[in-house]
């Protein structure tokens, strides 16, 4: 199977939801949700793809870097590289259905752990969601992460026990959903959490605790205070809120404040490994990627997946080469121009 084929087959599958474009930069999808697009205008989706590509980097080739460390250690996992699947739900409404929510999240957890990475599954108004991403983490004898929404309190705490009994080595909540009107509609609202709230849920588990949405840095000390294990700097894809910044442009003034009390993950926009470097260099210490790996998923299933992180890994390798960087563990800020 070659990044070709997957692509072919992955166009064939996801048509009319994604056209699986040369360059996945959320301008035809624009305003799509539900689908794959950006919301409104799909500004905060460009965004994200904006500010990565802002970014350069100083070549250097004149140094002794001739091997290079792509492994971090993650809530006691050995990763082979700092790229993760990011939760992704909703294959009926937003991929048009030709893969079951089931068959999604298996493929999607099961080929982030072929590559030697992790998945993460995401939590939706219908219970097929967060159920199905749980079962294939259990299959996975744990090596998944689950994110649940920012519903009512005890909802919530309902679901981090669910995600323990899953054997999952984290759990996460994606506190920018809480605008979702779409999951009041059907009966299960979402809402803002104060921070005694979010630390009443990150208390009630001693899983590491991942808050999702975060792109501001006073936000950031907020789920530092309150106990969060790790941050995801990420605007949602650009799915909840138009006009936000892409997560690149605010993550170094994120990571300045943060740095070293909990662990930064980013997402948004990354496209290749070289994206994941900046991403690195700007301060996270690892990434997720989510639209592309659905590129992965239905074109190649659970190898298609694995097939797009090990390329992304590959492009990471020579980028590090490039820059003189040896350990994604220590990247500097200072290889970006
Ligand atoms: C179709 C779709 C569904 C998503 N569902 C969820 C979800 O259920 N929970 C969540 O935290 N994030 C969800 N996200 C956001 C992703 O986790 C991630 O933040 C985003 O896709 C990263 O941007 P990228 O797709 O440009 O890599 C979704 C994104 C897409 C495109």
């Amino acid at each position: 199977m070659d990044l070709g084929e997957v692509r072919k087959k992955a166009k064939e599958q996801l048509q009319p939801y994604c056209r699986v474009c040369p360059v996945c930069d959320g301008r035809v999808c624009a305003g799509e949700v539900p689908g794959m697009g950006g919301a409104g205008t799909g500004a905060a989706f460009r965004a994200n793809i904006d500010a990565l590509a802002r970014r350069r980097f100083n070549l250097k080739t004149l140094h002794g870097v001739k091997k290079t460390d792509t492994t971090i250690q993650l809530w006691g996992q050995s990763l082979s590289m700092p790229i993760m699947a990011a939760p992704i739900t909703g294959v009926s409404y937003n991929m048009g259905g030709k893969m079951s929510e089931d068959e999604f999240t298996d493929v999607w957890v099961s080929g982030a752990l072929q590559a030697g990475s992790l998945g993460m599954i995401g939590d939706g108004a219908d219970p097929v969601m967060y159920d199905g991403g749980l079962k294939a983490i259990r299959t996975a004898g744990g090596k998944g992460v689950p994110f649940i929404k920012p519903r009512g309190q005890a909802e919530i705490i309902k679901r981090i026990r669910q995600a323990e009994e899953s054997g999952a080595i984290a759990v996460g909540m994606d506190v920018d959903g809480a605008g979702l009107i779409t999951m009041a509609l059907k009966g299960q609202p979402v809402e803002p959490k104060t921070p005694a709230e979010l630390k009443e849920v990150i208390a009630a588990t001693r899983l590491p605790f991942i808050v999702k949405g975060i792109m501001t840095a006073a936000e950031a000390e907020i789920a530092a205070d309150c106990g969060a294990a790790a941050i995801v700097v990420s605007n949602h894809g650009g799915r909840v809120l138009d006009f936000t910044p892409g997560a690149a442009e605010v993550l170094h003034q994120i990571a300045d404040r943060v740095k070293g009390k909990l662990t930064i993950l980013a997402d948004g926009g990354v496209r290749s490994g070289a994206d994941v470097l900046k991403l690195l260099a700007l301060g996270a210490d690892a990434v997720l990627v989510g639209r592309p790996l659905v590129v992965g998923a239905f074109g190649g299933g659970k190898e298609g997946v694995a097939l797009l992180l090990n390329k992304m890994k590959n492009e990471l390798v020579s980028a590090m080469l490039l820059t003189g960087t040896a350990d994604v563990k220590n990247v500097s800020y200072d290889i970006l121009a």
